[in-house]
């Protein structure tokens, strides 16, 4: 008993290592080598160099994004000639990272609280006679709230409920024409502030640039000018692939991408955004249905005698979306040395897969088989001093793994 604890507490300090049998079969040999450079250049080529397997990383980005609209326009509408600046157009005017740009408009004036007719668009408006107006009850998806007469042109057609809400009801109609399509000419400030936590790194879009004036003369530009922060919005909308006042009839929406594609130990001044631009809204041959953008709101108005009266507007333009992405990566040991053991790693298995090319599919794999997994013939007298302490226990597991061994 003692004895054994002593060998299995040496046996500890022993090292073992491997014996390697060198087989001479050129067809095996070439094999390895091109399996060990094909993982070779894996791991160079494609892990180290294409997807920089060096570098720890980080998607998680921070990011601000501030907006300018500038541009404006006269236009001649029905009821008269009318200013719109940045201030109009331009829903909401805190510069955000989502803006609306009015580009089409539908102007309902001086509509003051009365009784008029319901819309003849509006299905539950339709009636023949008064019982079909109760007093008191609104209108779905109409303009006001019954007030329980029916208003005829004859006595056969259909006519509609009267209701009392802010009269006249708007008379919609699908328009045809941007009235503001001069906002094609209008352009877009975007100030972009961005941080990678992990690395501690900011940056802006905007160039840092000694000349003063070229922020308020450049023009983005994918090739002139592609670190210019200002768009014209017929280009943003053009390079989604759509035409600015075919889309500014009925409005829609446009996504603007922007990305940060960082390498750190290529310097603060290589790390700039890339922008890009596409259609959010269904625009598709067959969704005329679904595409297009536009809502309603009122500005209210009281006149001398303090009587309140509204402008209903309902208008037609383009949703801008900012979005922002970005990646950084920098060296980092750690990622650099799991790379690497992977890398060998897998040269560990291209050398399992010609062994077993080796040993099973050529020729003369039983002589190789032999060779490879040899069985200790010696081993019986090798170990007669320790037979001889422990008789029968030891001899009969020598005696079990011999037998077994395929080779005999
Ligand atoms: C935009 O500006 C250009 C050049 O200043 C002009 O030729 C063009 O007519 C303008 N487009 C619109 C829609 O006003």
């Amino acid at each position: 008993m003692a004895l054994a604890c002593r060998h299995v507490l040496l046996s500890v300090f022993d090292y073992k290592t491997e014996k390697y049998v060198i087989a001479k079969n050129k067809k095996v040999g070439v094999l390895y080598r091109i399996i060990q450079l094909t993982i070779l250049g894996y791991i160079v080529g494609w892990v180290f160099v294409t997807k920089k397997g060096y570098q720890d990383t980080e998607e998680a980005i921070l990011s601000s994004v501030i907006t300018k609209v500038k541009g404006v326009a006269f236009i001649n509408t029905s009821s008269g000639s009318r200013f719109w600046g940045p201030e109009d157009y331009v829903i909401p005017q805190q510069g955000e990272a989502v803006f609306f740009i009015t580009t089409n408009f539908i102007e309902t004036p001086e509509q003051r609280l009365g009784y008029c007719a319901e819309s003849i668009k509006v299905p539950d408006g339709h009636c023949r006679v008064n019982s079909d107006c109760p007093e008191g009850e609104t209108v779905i998806a109409g303009h006001g709230v019954k007030s329980g007469r029916c208003l005829k042109k004859d006595s056969n057609s259909t006519g509609t409920c009267e209701i009392h809400g802010w009269c006249p009801v708007e008379r919609s109609h699908k328009p045809k024409e941007p009235l503001l399509g001069k906002a094609e000419n209008f352009t877009v400030y975007i100030k972009n502030f961005i941080r990678f936590p992990k690395f501690a790194f900011s940056k802006s879009n905007v160039l840092e640039t000694a000349n003063d004036t070229y922020l308020k003369r450049c023009l983005y530009d994918e090739v002139g000018h592609p670190y210019c922060p200002i768009f014209r919005l017929g280009d943003i909308v053009s390079r989604a692939g759509h035409n600015f006042q075919d889309m500014a009839v009925l409005g829609g929406a446009v996504g603007i991408l922007i990305e940060w594609k960082c390498d750190l130990d290529k310097g603060y001044s290589q790390c700039h955004p890339q922008y890009s631009f596409t259609r959010l809204d269904a625009s598709g041959p067959n969704s005329s249905m679904s595409s297009g953008y536009n809502f309603r709101y009122a500005r209210h108005f009281k006149n001398p005698s303090g009587q309140s009266y509204r402008s209903l507007f309902k208008v037609y333009g383009i949703r801008f979306d900012i979005m922002v992405h970005g990646k950084a990566g920098r060296f980092s040991i750690i990622p650099t040395i799991i790379n690497i053991g992977s890398g060998l790693a897998l040269m560990g298995a291209g050398a399992f897969f010609c062994d077993m090319v080796l040993l099973y599919m050529m020729k003369n794999r039983t002589l190789y088989r032999e060779r490879k997994f040899e069985t200790d013939k010696n081993v019986n007298n090798n170990d007669k001093d320790l037979k001889a302490k422990e008789p029968n226990k030891q001899r009969s597991e020598f005696q079990q793994l011999t037998d077994l061994s395929p080779e005999n």
